[in-house]
């Protein structure tokens, strides 16, 4: 692994810590997907074990979610079961200065939208190469469509400015299929100067589930930094 990665690494398990200690007792837990926040609900099932904290429960927001919970011995619940969600931590692919998020890299952004804006807090945690002044800038934005209405979206898509590519799977032949069964089509926008109107604009197209901006519904931001050598969590 390169120095870069482990330095990468840190700042992702420090946040993912930090995250994962504001948790309290009897709480229901937003689990959000990707790498960061799979050290969140690692941190979080070895306070469990510790006796630390108790009584807590969690609520995926994907496959990976609901595996990595199970391996860390965090119960699950559902939505169905529960009246509101406590905290929500999970991760982002970009942060503005507003702290809207470009979310979806794990293909999860549908069922994260779902939990993430239900919590009472929700924190999102990235190392600090996430940081962006614009959204768009560095990343693609995910818009999860039902496979049949693939061709349209795609014309849509094109007809509001960006270019769309159908995301592909790596070590499956063929298209990502999320957890819902659908595809996932990642857009370039030149310039996203209004992520607020974009996002409800996505949302419209016939045959889109959702998009991964995520607009307003940011509480808390978690920084992983490196200073001076040292890995240190920043808040804003
Ligand atoms: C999954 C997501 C992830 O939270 C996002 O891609 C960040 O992942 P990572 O922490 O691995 O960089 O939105 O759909």
């Amino acid at each position: 692994m390169s120095t870069e990665n482990d330095v990468v690494k840190v700042m992702k398990q420090e946040v993912g810590k930090a995250a994962a200690a504001r948790v309290k007792s009897g709480s229901i837990v937003g689990l959000g997907t990707g790498s960061t926040t799979a050290y969140a609900i690692e941190y979080l099932g070895e306070r469990l074990k510790s006796g630390e904290i108790k009584d807590i429960k969690g609520i995926p927001t994907s496959f990976q979610a609901s595996v990595l919970a199970k391996q860390y011995g965090i119960p699950l619940t559902t939505l169905d079961e529960v009246d509101h969600i406590d905290i929500a931590i999970d991760g982002a692919d970009e942060v503005d200065p507003q702290k809207n998020l470009i979310k979806g890299g794990g293909a999860a952004h549908t069922r994260e939208k779902i939990v993430d804006t239900l919590a009472e807090l929700f924190i999102v945690v990235v190392d600090s190469g996430k940081l962006v002044d614009k959204l768009g800038s560095t990343f693609l934005l995910p818009v999860e469509v039902l496979p049949m209405a693939m061709t349209p979206v795609m014309r849509a898509l094109e007809k509001l400015g960006g270019k769309p590519q159908l995301r592909m799977a790596v070590k499956k032949a063929g298209p990502v299929i999320t957890d819902q069964g659908n595809m996932v089509i990642d857009v370039k926008f030149d310039s996203i100067d209004n992520p607020a109107e974009l996002e409800k604009t996505l949302n419209n197209i016939p045959g889109v589930l959702d998009n991964g901006l995520f607009v307003g519904v940011t509480d808390l931001v978690l920084v992983g930094e490196i200073k001076d050598g040292q890995p240190l969590v920043r808040e804003f």
